[in-house]
């Protein structure tokens, strides 16, 4: 497995990940709330941990299925799911793999979970969302772009644009926005892209 096992302190050492970030509930809300039936829409929720996206993906109605190399992560969503009677399918694997059809998905996301793997692995993890994704299915990602003054342990990649329109040469439609803010009393800066693409 190519994981960072140091998700596996964090995830067992506090709380962690219950809410989805406001761009993402923009993307699903635009793309995919007037879908005649939402339980016919499949998202994938690429690195879920402990389920934030993929809880507020599964309370709005759609099917979710969330992936992470975690075990401690996934038993925290399961225990959520189970507690708030709320549906989705939850596998631990690796995400540089995934085992699902070609054209299988209407949807995947990920919030700052590809960013946690080698540039190498990164084109992997692509290749394989575009494959799972049917035509037409749309990607939404949120990946790191710069860090100042944080204490991140674990391995992270910080994207540079022509990256990104490097990794996403298949699909079509690319839309790279970034979100840059201050934390810390303006000590810490962090600014993060928000990429969406369609197949
Ligand atoms: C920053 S956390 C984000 C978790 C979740 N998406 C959220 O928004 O709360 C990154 C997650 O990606 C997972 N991850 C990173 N690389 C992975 C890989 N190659 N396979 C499976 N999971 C991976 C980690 O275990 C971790 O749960």
């Amino acid at each position: 497995m190519s994981w960072d096992k140091t998700w596996e302190k964090v995830f067992s050492s506090k709380e962690w990940g219950k809410y989805p970030p406001e761009v993402l509930v923009r993307f699903v809300a635009r793309n995919y709330y007037a879908a005649p039936d939402r339980s016919k829409i499949k998202i994938l929720d690429l690195g879920c941990g402990t389920g934030a996206a993929t809880w507020y993906m599964a309370r709005e109605g759609f099917s979710v299925v969330g992936i992470d190399g975690s075990k401690t992560a996934i038993k925290i969503a399961r225990r959520r799911f189970k507690a708030e009677k709320l549906k989705a399918d939850f596998k631990i694997g690796d995400i540089v793999k995934l085992d699902w059809p070609d054209n299988y998905f209407d949807s995947v996301t990920d919030i700052a979970s590809i960013q946690s793997n080698s540039y190498q692995n990164i084109k992997k993890i692509m290749g394989e969302v575009y494959r799972v994704l049917k035509p037409g299915g749309k990607f939404f990602g949120t990946m790191i772009a710069e860090e100042k003054n944080m204490h991140w342990i674990l391995m992270e990649h910080f994207f540079k644009l022509a990256e990104i329109k490097q990794l996403f040469l298949p699909f079509r439609d690319l839309k790279v926005d970034y979100s840059k803010r201050t934390m810390d009393n303006r000590r810490a800066i962090t600014k993060l892209w928000c990429v969406e693409a369609t197949k």
